[in-house]
């Protein structure tokens, strides 16, 4: 595709509240380009739900424009060009695992679902537990499990919000090698908000730090990490030197709000 998969330019969001309006995002300005690894972090409350969610169209801006895909927001959730990953799993409990993940496939009366089904539990590496239901599977396990749903229609957009979240630091290693993987094999786009320096340094190609309220945008980092990295990276000088200028940023942030 040419051009860029969202283009954001000045965009502004001011919910209105029964007391005082709140701005969660103001003259947002963001590119992001096929292929990237694009991580938002900053702050409880600075509006990355909020960016996430003006891109997948749950959510509309109140100023300035956004495309993707080339299309309005709206155009690209109807031709089901992204998939979404929430913070909490939220999988049915009386469904089993492939159930979960070919339930967006069995909504659309979808005919070969078997095949997909099957083939996200692999990107995943959940094969071999199609039969078991959310609650016998770790936490790790039951997020990967959203993430082969989110992957049901082939989406070049993943939009995933604090996936790792609730997780420990060992298993969001895990998880963390296992998407860059995914991210690797499949060539999708992916934009993930964190509020972890390392996550989104070791992830990333492109980190864009955010400001308290209202949510705006003080630096873009772009790393230049191979696309196949080992963990080992976090020694190097140079992952450390993009995370101070992380740090630094969110700090910038702070004070500019006091
Ligand atoms: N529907 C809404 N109505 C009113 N205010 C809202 C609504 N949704 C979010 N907000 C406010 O907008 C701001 C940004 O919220 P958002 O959820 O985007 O932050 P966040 O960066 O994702 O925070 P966290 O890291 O805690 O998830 C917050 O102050 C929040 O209270
Ligand atoms: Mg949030």
């Amino acid at each position: 595709m040419a051009g860029p998969v969202i283009s954001a330019r000045e965009l502004s969001l001011v919910f209105q509240t029964a007391d005082a309006p709140v701005y969660a995002l103001s003259k947002v300005n963001l590119e992001v380009d096929e292929g990237d690894f694009v991580s938002f972090i900053g702050p409880s409350g600075c509006g990355k739900t909020t960016l996430l969610r003006v891109i997948a169209d749950l959510e509309q801006a109140t100023s300035g424009s956004i495309t993707v895909n080339g299309m309005t927001p709206q155009d690209a959730r109807l031709k089901r060009a992204y998939g979404y990953v929430f913070q909490a799993p939220a999988l049915y409990p009386w469904r089993t695992v492939e159930r979960n993940v070919g339930l967006p496939l069995e909504i659309m009366g979808f005919a070969d679902s078997a095949e997909r089904i099957s083939r996200n539990l692999e990107l995943v590496n959940l094969k071999g537990f199609e039969k078991k239901y959310p609650w016998q599977l770790s936490g790790g396990m039951q997020q990967r499990v959203s993430i082969a749903r989110a992957l049901a229609f082939d989406p070049k957009l993943l939009l995933m919000d604090e996936p790792f979240g609730a997780l420990d630091e060992i298993v969001r290693d895990m998880l963390n090698q296992q998407l860059l993987d995914l991210w690797d094999r499949t060539k999708k786009t992916v934009v993930f908000v964190t509020h972890s320096i390392p996550e989104a340094v070791f992830l990333s190609t492109k980190i864009v730090v955010m400001s308290p309220r209202p949510g705006r945008i003080i630096d873009v980092i772009e790393t230049n990490f191979p696309r196949k990295r080992s963990l080992d990276i976090r020694e190097t000088p140079e992952f450390l030197a993009i995370a101070h200028r992380v740090r630094e940023g969110l700090k910038a942030g702070h004070s500019y709000e006091d």
